[in-house]
C-alpha cells in the first residue's frame, strides 16, 4: 500500500513570486543528485536554460501548465512543473525534485497525485514525463506510482548536449 505523506505537507500553486525559490532549490538538488548521471558541464548548462526566470515563467502563466511547491512544517522541500505538450489529452510532467534529506517520505507521491489532478481538470488522458535512463531510484519511483516506459529518446538540447531518456507514461 502507498505510504501517506507527511501530516505537516502543504502543496500549493507556484506563482511569479516563487520562481526564485524555485531556481534555488533546483540548484540544491540538481548539484546533489545528478553527478554521476549527467557531467559537470551539462548540469550547469541544464539548470541555467531550464530554470532562467523566463523559462519557469512559462510554466505560471501558460494554460494547462503550472508549478506546484510542496513545503514541510513551512519549509520548501520540493516543486514539480508541468505543461500540455504537442500531443492530444495529455499532459507532461516536466520537473519533478525533492530536496535528497526528505526522499522516501510520500513528497514525490503527493507531487505526481497533485500533478495528476490539476491534468484530469484540464481535460488530460495520459500523463508522459522524461527521465535519465541513468537515473534508476527515479525510474523506480515513477514505477511504484504507476508509470511505464513508453520509449526511449535521445534529444540533442544544445551546448554540446543530449538528454539520453526514456519516455514513461501513466494513463488518467
Ligand atoms: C523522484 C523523487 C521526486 C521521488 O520523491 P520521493 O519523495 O522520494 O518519493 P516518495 O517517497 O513519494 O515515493 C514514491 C514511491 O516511489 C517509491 N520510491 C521512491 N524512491 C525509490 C527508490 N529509490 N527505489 C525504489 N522505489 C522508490 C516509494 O517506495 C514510493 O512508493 P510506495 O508509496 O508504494 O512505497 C525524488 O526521489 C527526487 O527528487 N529525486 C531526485 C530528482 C529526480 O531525479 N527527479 C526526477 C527527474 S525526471
Amino acid at each position: 500500500m502507498p505510504r501517506a505523506s507527511p501530516a505537516d505537507l502543504e502543496i500549493t500553486p507556484g506563482t511569479d513570486a516563487d520562481i526564485p525559490l524555485v531556481a534555488r532549490l533546483a540548484d540544491a538538488i540538481w548539484r546533489e543528485h545528478y553527478p554521476g548521471i549527467l557531467s559537470a558541464g551539462q548540469i550547469d548548462y541544464m539548470l541555467a536554460h531550464g530554470y532562467a526566470h523566463e523559462a519557469l515563467a512559462k510554466f505560471v502563466r501558460e494554460p494547462g501548465a503550472g508549478i506546484a511547491i510542496a513545503r514541510a512544517g513551512g519549509e520548501a522541500v520540493g516543486f514539480a512543473a508541468w505543461y500540455r505538450p504537442d500531443e492530444p489529452e495529455t499532459t507532461k510532467l516536466d520537473k519533478l525534485y525533492v530536496l535528497p534529506a526528505r526522499h522516501g517520505r510520500g513528497i514525490g507521491r503527493a507531487l505526481i497525485a497533485h500533478v495528476e489532478a490539476a491534468a484530469r481538470v484540464d481535460g488530460a488522458r495520459t500523463v508522459i514525463l522524461n527521465v535519465n535512463k541513468g537515473n534508476a531510484a527515479s525510474i523506480a519511483a515513477y514505477r511504484a506510482c504507476g508509470y511505464a516506459t513508453r520509449a526511449a529518446c535521445v534529444v540533442d538540447i544544445g551546448g554540446g548536449y543530449v538528454m539520453d531518456d526514456y519516455v514513461m507514461a501513466k494513463a488518467l
